[in-house]
């Protein structure tokens, strides 16, 4: 792979890097003046700037571009992102907490999830696995949809007693639509009323061909209630987050997604981050969205204080300025002097698309009533 520091392709340019930082982030592209961007993303900068692309030769290209993204040999394996998804009811919490060995179902109101909640596991053969357990309520479509994105791998929770249901489809086209592969669970199966055939054929419907049916999703039939076939789930996972080959530099910067944050009354702002490369540490400076900050804590799912969280962990982040939103990216950064530009900067554009569209609006009804 082909990259050059942002500070080099501006100083190629003899643009003021602040402005070539801008112009990537118009484009979604996070980066500070010593981060390296590939050399695509630099030829669209380029042209951006009124430039002539000048790739004389490969050998000219090799001499600009310097090594990009991760070397093969920084890479070590993490563990897989599951995120378990399916309809309101279907015993998502309760087969996470089987899983886990603990109670979150008996402590939500109404047995209703509300937000996500991020867990690692380690299974009986060692096997690190990170968890991501979705609210099943329609509300929460669009968390659920960031969700999707932050994961490897979804495990499709269909209660065998009530088969496929609007949730369960939303969730299959979430899964599709990131290209994330399934595994489907179809719990409940302790019920005497349960019709595993049922979820099966229901599933051709939306072109999920489970193994059973001689297609190629793994379906394992599983009671969150008895214990039954939690195990089988556990190696079903396994296997795909094998095939997967997951890799991640543990020795970099970090990067992660917010699963869900909120201003707790007596620890300010808090973010649940999943880690999605390099380690988190405390101190670390960083930018998230339209906040920056320093980490003053890290809290594990256990809720232990922790001093670094590597790729693919869920740790509690302390020390923002304000609250991002679930979905926000987080890096991390040399100094607080460019988190804090960065974070201001997004947050103008932000303010400046909201004037727009409140203009826009204003315009809408000046015409409507003319
Ligand atoms: P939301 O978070 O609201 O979307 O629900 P959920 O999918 O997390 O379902 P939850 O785990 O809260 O379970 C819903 C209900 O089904 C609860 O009353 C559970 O006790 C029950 N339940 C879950 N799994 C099983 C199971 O395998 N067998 C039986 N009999 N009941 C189950
Ligand atoms: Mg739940």
């Amino acid at each position: 792979p082909e990259a050059i520091t942002v500070a080099e392709l501006a100083n190629r340019m003899a643009e003021r890097v602040a402005d070539v930082v801008k112009s990537l982030m118009q484009s979604g592209i996070m980066a500070t003046q010593n981060q390296t961007i590939d050399a695509d993303t630099a030829e669209l900068i380029i042209e951006e700037f009124g430039h002539r692309v000048t790739r004389v030769s490969d050998a000219d290209v090799e001499d600009v571009i310097k090594v990009a993204e991760d070397a093969p040999e920084d890479l070590q394996g993490r563990p897989p992102v599951i995120t378990i998804m399916g309809h309101v009811d279907h015993g998502k919490t309760s087969l996470l907490d089987a899983i886990r060995n603990a109670n979150v179902t008996s402590g939500e109101a109404g047995g209703i999830t509300q937000h996500i909640g991020a867990y690692q596991v380690t299974t009986d053969s060692g096997a690190v696995l990170s968890f991501l357990d979705t609210p099943g309520h329609a509300a929460f479509t669009s968390m659920r949809s960031r969700g999707a994105q932050v994961t490897d791998i979804v495990v499709l929770v269909v209660a065998a007693d009530d088969a496929v249901m609007p949730q369960t489809v939303e969730a299959i086209s979430h899964a599709k639509a990131a290209g994330v592969p399934m595994i489907v669970a179809i719990n409940k199966c302790d019920k005497p009323d349960a019709n595993p055939t049922k979820v099966r054929t229901d599933l051709l419907q939306h072109e999920i061909v489970v193994e059973e049916m001689s297609g190629d999703v793994q379906d394992v039939e599983v009671s969150a209630k008895t214990g039954k076939g939690l195990d089988e789930l556990l190696e079903a996972i396994a296997l795909q987050a094998e095939i997967l080959e997951l890799k991640a530099n543990p020795n970099r910067a970090a990067l992660g997604a917010v699963i869900e944050a909120q201003l707790d009354v007596g620890r300010g702002p808090v973010a649940t981050v999943l880690v999605q490369n390099g380690t988190l540490r405390q101190g670390d400076i960083f930018v998230v969205g339209e906040q920056y900050g320093k980490v003053r804590a890290l809290i594990n799912d256990k809720g232990e204080r922790v001093q670094e969280a590597g790729p693919s962990v869920p740790v509690e982040v302390l020390g923002l300025n304000g609250t991002p939103e679930a979905g926000d990216v987080l890096n991390v950064t040399e100094t607080e002097a460019q988190a804090r530009e960065i974070a201001e900067y997004r947050a103008q554009v932000s303010k400046d698309k909201r004037a727009a569209a409140g203009a826009a609006t204003t315009l809408e009804q000046l015409m409507q009533k003319a």
